[in-house]
């Protein structure tokens, strides 16, 4: 059956939304809700066909709904769940995992059912006490655990840490053999197949979303391929996405493979965090974002749920780590054992950086430090110690830190980059003049600049222009389409101090305009007031050119300050560098 329930007036104004529910197995009906214009998740994921969030209901002896839906589907959802059953009968809500997209309808479902018990692991109830505000009944799993709600259906978990999320697990039912995956082996694609009849149409959105959200742990998924293997299924009841029935071991196979790869090719960095109140969590993903700019790995692992072996296998055979601290008090009975682990395997040709979080006075990230360093670590960055409420500058601080980080290690392991490039091809690109510019953008109370050449116009109409941006600049987090920056353009005769300036290596977190003259834009970022001209512009969209971004972005206005001066010209002899 196939509900409407937004019919659009415009597209453009409301969104289509429609939900279809279809029997899947015996005694279980899948639930999807359909979200077909959806066109972003999360900041980077620009997505193409839509998506959907998959919960599924198995009613056995007793009766287990397995996650929910985004909350912009709530009345239709509830409304269908209603329909199949009576809330006040349904006994569990199984949380594979607690991202939004699935767990947004928890808090209105308990006040509908508030005798469900909710299944998960304990980083996902944790996570749910806090978002839910209210008592419930809960029952933490892992693998090995399982829940038998009759008539067959007997369901196990499997824990699949960093599968997306450090919460994340897995639930089998052995009675129907169906495999319940939520965001694993999902795709963001929205139609009305149920199954993956076409896999050569779903292919790109299936990798394309692996690489986004798998990718980056692919050591976890390896970890979880090997838990999965001795189970029997015949269908994959993922949570976004058509559900895998058809092609079940090519899809498989590509996780294994993909992961494969990255596991050889790739040098990784272990962040390892214990989580207090969700602050160490957005620190250590700020930090792993800056890192994954610069192309290295990263593994995130929550100590919370992570188990020895999985610690010390990391710790061994990272390139670099970084450890986040919570308060002294919460870290004693979990982190003891582990921190011992770590400091166990971890060896002198690695690279640390640290952080903590908390209030207090209690800073044991310094003692860790003196060890990391008596065992012959090389500090990545200062450690960042945070008393208060992160910030969107405390974002970029470590943003920037785990750039550092990760420039740090692909600088030590990359050929000269002369030895690179044929030498006659590099003279001759090395012929490619341009001016010199120095681009700055503010957004809130985050500001960065930085010098660049690679500039050029891009369009007439609209008025639009291409800048370069090398992917681990720390400016580029502020260039996503849709953010605003001025390009300031340097004059001949006066762009020596600017530029040497704009050179120096900043240390994460350091305000680049400190001692630089400059002036709002109406758009609010710097005008830096001894240059030529400046143009206000906004960016429209970003081509992936491997090493850079190439960032396309439409003047809205600009300014000549002297009409007879001329733009500092840049003359490179090759073409290997700027
Ligand atoms: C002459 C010159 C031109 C440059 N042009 C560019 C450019 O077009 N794009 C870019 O990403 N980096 C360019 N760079 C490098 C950055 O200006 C500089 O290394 C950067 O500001 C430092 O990195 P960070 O801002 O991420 O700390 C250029 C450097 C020089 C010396």
């Amino acid at each position: 059956m196939v509900t409407l329930i937004d019919s659009p007036t415009s597209a453009a104004v409301q969104p289509r939304l429609t939900v279809q529910t279809a029997d899947i197995a015996a005694n279980t009906t899948a639930i999807r809700c359909l979200d077909w214009d959806r066109d972003r998740f999360d900041i980077e994921f620009e997505l193409h066909h839509g998506t959907t969030y998959n919960s599924f209901l198995i009613q056995g002896e007793k009766t287990a709904l397995i996650d929910t839906s985004h909350r912009k589907f709530e009345s239709v959802y509830l409304q269908e769940l209603q329909d199949l059953i009576d809330l006040k009968s349904l006994d569990y809500l199984i949380v594979n995992h607690t991202e939004p997209d699935h767990s947004g309808l928890i808090p209105e479902l308990l006040d509908l059912a508030p005798q469900v018990t909710v299944v998960g692991s304990k980083v996902a109830i944790q996570f749910l006490e806090k978002l839910v505000h209210r008592p419930f009944e809960s029952q933490i799993v892992k693998s090995g655990h399982s829940l038998d709600l009759g008539q067959g259906h007997e369901l196990q978990f499997i824990s699949a840490p960093n599968l997306h999320w450090p919460d994340t697990i897995l639930t089998y039912d052995a009675g129907t053999q169906v495999l319940y995956t939520c965001d694993v082996f999902g795709m963001h694609y929205c139609d009305d197949s149920l199954l993956d009849e076409t896999p050569e149409r779903l292919e790109p959105d299936f990798q394309y979303y692996y690489n986004c959200l798998m990718g980056p742990n692919a050591r976890s998924v390896l970890m979880a391929l090997k838990r999965i293997a001795p189970l029997q299924f015949d269908l994959v009841a993922t949570g976004h996405g058509p559900l895998l029935q058809h092609h079940i071991s090519h899809w498989i196979g590509q996780y294994d493979t993909w992961s494969q790869n990255q596991v050889k090719a790739q040098t990784f960095v272990a962040l390892f965090y214990l989580d207090g109140y969700g602050v160490s969590d957005r620190l250590v993903r700020a930090i792993a974002d800056g890192i994954s700019k610069t192309g290295v790995a990263i593994e995130l692992v929550d100590l919370s749920v992570a188990d020895t072996h999985e610690v010390r296998t990391l710790a061994q055979c990272a390139a670099g780590l970084v450890l986040g601290m919570p308060p002294q008090s919460s870290t004693s009975t979990t982190l003891d054992p582990l921190l011992g682990t770590i400091l166990a395997a971890v060896h002198p040709k690695q690279v640390i950086g640290l952080f903590e979080t908390g209030g207090g006075q209690d800073e044991p990230i310094y003692p860790l430090r003196n060890r990391f360093q008596e065992l012959g670590l090389l500090e990545a960055f200062e450690p960042i110690l945070l008393k208060t409420e992160p910030t969107a500058a405390t974002d970029q601080l470590c943003r920037e830190a785990g750039t550092d980080l990760g420039q740090f290690l692909t600088q030590s392991q990359s050929p000269p980059a002369d030895t690179a490039l044929d030498p006659e091809l590099n003279q001759a690109i090395g012929r490619l003049s341009t001016g010199l510019y120095i681009l700055t953008a503010q957004k809130g109370d985050v500001r960065s600049a930085m010098l660049a050449s690679w500039v050029i116009q891009g369009s007439f109409e609209p008025l639009g222009i291409v800048i370069a941006v090398a992917k681990d600049r720390a400016i580029e987090s502020l260039l996503h389409p849709g953010d605003t920056f001025v390009l300031n353009v340097l004059e001949e005769d006066n762009y020596q101090s600017l530029m040497r300036h704009f050179l120096l290596r900043f240390p994460p977190g350091a305000d680049r305009f400190a001692e630089v003259n400059t002036y709002p834009a109406q758009n609010g970022s710097p005008i830096l007031l001894e240059t030529l001209a400046y143009l206000e512009c906004e960016v429209t969209s970003r081509l992936d050119g491997n090493d850079h971004w190439l960032v396309y972005s439409t003047v809205q206005t600009g300014r000549v300050a002297k009409l007879n001066a001329l733009t500092a010209t840049h003359h490179r002899k090759l073409g290997n560098h700027y």
